[in-house]
């Protein structure tokens, strides 16, 4: 009986830009990737800006925060999760979605209107 309530919580693993990472239960997938070096883009931390989608390529999350910030449909059926509001309940394989207007934007190439 009490076995099961000193049981260890299970730990997963993350693949997720080339690495694989440990993932302490509880963690969303962005605080395990900030906390290993990898960085996802991100903002609020809590669901509402959608800066820290991530494609879900394998394994099952739990979404531990109600988003505001909205997935489409299409979205949602191509595997995009929020890294901050996704807890792993399985092994994860994970791929980091980069606005490649905003990570390519330079001084160079802002936008501007005259
Ligand atoms: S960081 Fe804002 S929604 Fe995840």
């Amino acid at each position: 009986m009490f076995k099961s309530w000193f049981a260890p919580a299970p730990r997963y693993r993350m693949q997720l830009a080339h690495q694989i990472i440990d993932i302490s239960p509880n963690q969303t997938v962005l605080q395990s990737a900030l906390l290993h070096g990898v960085n996802i883009p991100h903002g609020c931390k809590a669901g509402g800006c959608g800066m820290c989608k991530c494609r879900l390529i394998s394994g099952k999350v739990e979404q531990i925060i109600e988003n505001t910030a909205k997935l489409t449909a299409t979205e949602l059926n191509s595997g995009i999760i929020f890294a901050c509001c996704s807890v792993a309940k399985t092994d994860l394989r994970v791929e980091i979605i980069t606005n490649s207007v905003t990570m390519s934007t330079s001084r160079d190439q802002a936008p501007a209107r005259v």
